[in-house]
């Protein structure tokens, strides 16, 4: 059911099998790698939608993610596993297309975050990429439900991931907005995924020639993609549109080229990396508390005692306390005092607001 792959990228991923290519039809249950309840009778997608949910409730692909595909996980990763598993995910996904001859570009929040940094913008939860209709063809003759193995320095233990051509890229009509997504490349250990629409030369559109649509609605010139422009991503080969900026700016406004506050990250440019930005919290202040038989710091080089956690405080040492607890207490007031003071400012400042001061 597996195909080893081989990886023809030493600097980023090291070969470590070659075997002849070998198309295989898996079917559905031999690659479920997660058994997940069961619980498509209840509400269920329409049958119509080829990338539902096939084994779980609600309306999309699983019953915790639209952006994880059921039949392979059941639970959501955490922010720094999903980084680096989209990563692999691209990584492995271009590698592959590369090696079977297959063009393909980034698109969409894809190429938003090549336009960063070169890599995966890390609050996405996906990945978009396009293809030609010839290309389409071709997969779906040849490589459906194939899986690929790989095994990469990152991933010792190797991991598999699957094409799967949706039996709708035949039609080429924007009239089934439930298949608009012509493929996915999946990883069968996350359940992530990547979309891959199909860009296809519009006979019919009002402006003429040169138009290329996709069942999601975009349209584009078909100067503005090709010829496709040689880039890096995710420190592989890989394609873009040939007028990326014009692309970008009319999908997400020129604002996102260059906004560096994003999705609660920040983008550190010397670094080249999207941060994530912390929540603000409160400053710590350490409380000063009384330990009973430990002497002050103070306390203890002036008598040249050594620091002992004698249960039985000596006299000296129950004052020393004494004094710690004085010094907690006014503290606290002095924050009373604090708080009572921005409150009374706050209370002035709504006066004034109210009564239209300034
Ligand atoms: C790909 O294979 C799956 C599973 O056999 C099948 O349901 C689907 O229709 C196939 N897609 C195409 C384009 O033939
Ligand atoms: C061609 O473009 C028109 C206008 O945008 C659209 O209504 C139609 O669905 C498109 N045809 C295809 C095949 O995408």
């Amino acid at each position: 059911m597996r195909v080893a792959w081989l990886l023809a990228l030493p600097a980023v991923l090291s070969v470590t099998s070659a075997a002849v290519l070998d198309r295989r039809n898996a079917d559905f249950y031999s690659v479920r790698t997660k058994m997940h309840q069961d619980l498509s009778g209840r509400l269920g997608d329409p049958k119509e939608k080829y990338f539902r949910i096939r084994l779980t409730l609600g309306t999309d692909e699983s019953v915790f993610h639209p952006h994880y595909d059921g039949r392979f996980a059941s639970e959501q990763l955490a922010y720094l596993e999903r980084k680096q598993a989209l990563s692999n995910l691209i990584q492995t996904y271009l590698a592959t297309f590369a090696d079977i001859g297959v063009e393909t570009w980034l698109m969409h929040g894809t190429l938003l975050g090549w336009w960063w940094n070169r890599k995966v913008l890390p609050w996405d939860s996906d990945s978009d990429v396009q293809v030609s209709e010839e290309s389409m063809k071709y997969l779906a003759s040849f490589y459906n439900m194939t899986i690929f193995h790989y095994k990469t320095p990152r991933i010792p233990e190797g991991r598999d991931y699957m094409l799967e051509i949706n039996p709708h890229y035949i039609n080429r009509e924007q009239t089934d907005n439930l298949n608009v997504i012509d493929a996915r490349w999946i990883d069968t250990a996350s359940g992530l995924f990547i979309d891959i629409t199909t860009a296809r030369y519009n006979y019919t559109h009002p402006a003429g020639k040169g138009i290329l649509s996709c069942k999601d609605g975009h349209e584009y010139r078909d100067t503005y993609v090709f010829p496709l422009r040689d880039t890096f991503f995710e420190g592989v080969p890989a394609k873009i549109p040939y007028a990326y900026k014009e692309i970008l700016e009319a999908e997400y406004q020129s604002k996102a080229l260059v906004q560096t506050e994003f999705e609660g990250h920040k983008f550190d440019q010397e670094k080249s990396e999207w941060i994530p930005v912390l929540k603000k919290t409160k400053p710590y202040v350490p409380l000063q508390v009384a330990r009973p038989g430990l002497a002050p710091i103070n306390q203890q080089s002036a008598t040249g005692a050594s620091e002992t956690l004698d249960t039985k405080p000596s006299t000296q040492q129950t004052s020393k306390s004494a004094e710690a607890v004085a010094i907690d207490a006014t503290t606290v007031t002095k924050n009373e005092q604090m708080e009572q003071t921005i409150k009374a400012l706050q209370q002035r400042n709504v006066q004034r607001s109210q009564t239209g001061e300034s």
